[in-house]
């Protein structure tokens, strides 16, 4: 694994940008794994910068999620695909077609599950994979568990997430219970990850993940195996190690 450490929560966003940026200008044709958060918001800013400046060309890139909630549709402004729309796609020349995420609304679930496995396999997983880390460990929607989930499936999530996730929203009560996520073979399947970590509150679980067991109960722990793994952590995000 690689650790680019950074001062605080910019420079994470320029130097994990930088990473974006290389994988573009080498390959137009890539498929990026894409995450949400606030963790990411910087990078995709500075993409976007990029973009403005004449630097990047999305038009020919291919876009794949790791999770959306369940129950919530594209106009809803706290589903995954109102952020990705709002924070990236409509700022950069990306073909809306070429975009993916798991359908939040679909009637069922199982078969959206199989669909959003199948598309993921098409592409033989992303080119680089972004990743935020949750305070429990989990990437995209895997919470700890007693397995690691391979494939694409519903989730119920961690009263910790949803109580870590009801910032965005108006109310605590409004926040989905389940999500569909991308598994983890999914994630690993991708040539390279990306994980970006910021800020205090996640210095002793990203010490778990990089240091700790592997172990499904600390879901990113799984990423020590992958050998293309970048992790971009602020000093705070680092103060534990
Ligand atoms: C959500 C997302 C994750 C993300 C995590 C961390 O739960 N499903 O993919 O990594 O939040 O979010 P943040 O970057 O806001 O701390």
């Amino acid at each position: 694994m690689k650790i680019i450490k950074a001062k605080n929560y910019d420079e994470m966003s320029r130097k994990a940008a930088n990473l974006f940026f290389s994988q573009i200008t080498f390959n137009p044709n890539s498929v990026l794994g894409l995450a949400t958060g606030s963790s990411v918001l910087g990078l995709y800013e500075n993409l976007i910068r990029s973009y403005n400046s004449g630097d990047l060309d999305f038009s020919n890139i291919k876009t794949i999620n790791l999770d959306e909630y369940a129950g919530l549709g594209k106009t809803n402004d706290q589903s995954y695909h109102y952020y990705m729309n709002h924070y990236l796609f409509q700022h950069i020349n990306i073909k809306p077609e070429n975009t993916n995420l798991p359908d939040g609304l679909a009637k069922d679930m199982n078969a959206e599950c199989k669909r959003y496995n199948a598309l993921i396999e098409s592409f033989g997983g992303a080119d680089i994979q972004l990743l935020g880390l949750g305070l429990n460990g989990h990437i995209g929607f895997n919470e700890p568990s007693d397995v690691f989930p391979k494939e694409t499936h519903l989730v119920d999530l961690e009263e910790s997430t949803i109580k870590a996730n009801a910032r965005f929203f108006a109310d605590e009560k409004d926040v989905p219970r389940q999500a569909v996520t991308m598994g983890i073979q999914n994630i690993m399947q991708a040539k390279k990850v990306v994980l970006c970590v910021s800020g205090k509150q996640k210095a002793s679980i990203l010490k778990a993940v990089l240091f700790g067991d592997i172990t499904p109960k600390v879901p990113g722990s799984i990423l020590q195996l992958h050998s293309g793994l970048t992790v971009v952590a602020d000093e705070e995000a680092m103060s534990e190690m």
